[in-house]
């Protein structure tokens, strides 16, 4: 699970690299503040003036915190502008080191108000993903309201906390069919298959697609897409167990790309034809074979590197079959309100269809991330891991 935790950081990195401009600026007016504690108890009206306020799930510890911290050293340090002093409990790092640096300690949150700005700090909370219910809304907001369920994935970070603020136009409405902890485990995740299989490259009944690492958390929902939306699925995976998982998450041919070639595989499997699009997370170990097993006119997707950054690529390797290329970030996929909504849409339609399954084997009191974390670089996980509130 280190491997799988490696990636998972190197992931984070890039959104917060490629956003680090953005997440810590001047916010809209309308904020929304996610408070984790416990979903039966009674949500706070009032407390939290000029925010919306939710109380929610955490998912996806990772050892992501240790790394931004690592990369914030040149960001701007700067004391938030804070109004009020409500105070919470959240996970802060304040060193570089493994799952021990994830402390649980009381933070003081304040309250957004019109044109706050909050940057980042040291120490700071890690998480980028969250569901909660809404308990307080700002001033002119309209769409939302006390008692919903929210969700958000990506920017800003700061996700490991009883309470979080957000802009509102980040979240987006969880249907009431859908099990918060389902919600939570698959936001980024679901999110980023969305938009690989029905925006960046839409996949058609007759497509062939070639996708690996299926068992991973994107890999899996992008092969349950892909066979639903009437693709040949070929997926690589590392082992069999894993090959099991691919296909019972739809996947028509499974490779197991450290015993045999891919290339050649998918060769067979089209009968040398090559396949419409391959949707490619593992990078470097992949990239070049990935081109290969392209057909004329062919789409590269490359929206990952979790076995490292694919090395250059001449033109004139994409010239020989009139190639496309696109590197692409689900962020540049939801930068408007109605594309963010359509997207998480989708997947929230398509899990309560039971075209997209998740599987959340591992779950823990929030105030427990650090033992999440060392669990997961232990890979004594599998599947999604969910924070929870304490006291759930
Ligand atoms: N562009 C975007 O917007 C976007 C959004 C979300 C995620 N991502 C990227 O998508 C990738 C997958 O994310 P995920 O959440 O699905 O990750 P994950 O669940 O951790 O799956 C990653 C899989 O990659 C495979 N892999 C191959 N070589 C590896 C190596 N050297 N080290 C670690 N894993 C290796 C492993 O599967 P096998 O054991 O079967 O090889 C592993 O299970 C990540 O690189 C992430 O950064 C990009």
């Amino acid at each position: 699970m280190q491997a799988i935790a490696s990636s998972i950081s190197r992931h984070l990195i890039e959104q917060c690299d490629s956003s680090r401009n953005q997440c810590f600026h001047p916010s809209s007016r309308n904020s929304v503040i996610i408070i984790t504690t416990a979903f039966h108890k009674t949500a706070l009206p009032g407390v939290l003036l000029h925010s919306i306020s939710c109380k929610g799930l955490l998912s996806k510890p990772t050892l992501s915190a240790v790394k931004f911290q690592n990369r914030s050293s040149s960001w701007p340090i700067s004391s938030s502008v804070v109004v009020g002093s409500k105070m919470v409990k959240a996970i802060r790092v304040h060193e570089l080191g493994g799952p021990e640096v994830l402390k649980w300690e009381d933070v003081e949150i304040g309250e957004p108000n019109d044109g706050f700005t909050r940057l980042l700090r040291s120490p700071f909370t890690p998480g980028m993903e969250a569901v909660g219910v809404v308990t307080a809304v700002g001033p002119g907001l309209t769409g939302r309201k006390v008692g919903d369920l929210v969700a958000y994935a990506g920017n800003p970070m700061g996700a490991y906390a009883e309470e979080q603020i957000l802009p509102a136009d980040k979240v987006v409405p969880v249907p009431p069919s859908i099990d918060p902890i389902i919600a939570a485990s698959v936001m980024l995740k679901g999110m980023t298959a969305q938009f690989l299989v029905r925006q960046c490259f839409k996949v058609e009944p007759g497509h062939t697609v070639l996708i690996h690492a299926a068992a991973g958390g994107v890999g899996s929902l992008l092969c349950q897409w892909a066979n639903a939306l009437g693709a040949t699925v070929i997926g690589t995976v590392s082992t069999k167990e894993k090959a099991a998982q691919a296909k019972e998450d739809g996947c028509h041919h499974v490779i197991l790309y450290k015993e045999e070639d891919f290339v050649t595989r998918v060769n067979e499997i089209t009968s040398g034809k090559g396949v419409e699009v391959v949707y490619d997370s593992v990078g470097k170990d992949t990239f070049e074979g990935s081109l290969t097993c392209l057909k004329l006119r062919g789409y590269m997707v490359s929206f990952g590197q979790s076995s490292g950054t694919p090395d250059p690529v001449p033109l004139s390797a994409l010239a020989a079959k009139s190639l496309f290329l696109t590197r692409p970030s689900l962020m540049h996929y939801t930068i408007t309100r109605d594309e963010l909504l359509q997207t998480a849409s989708e997947v929230f339609t398509n899990l309560a269809a039971g075209v997209l399954r998740v599987r959340v084997n591992h779950t823990y009191p929030l105030s427990q991330a650090a033992q999440a974390h060392a669990d997961l670089e232990n890979r004594k996980t599998s599947g999604s891991v969910v924070l929870l509130p304490d006291g759930n």
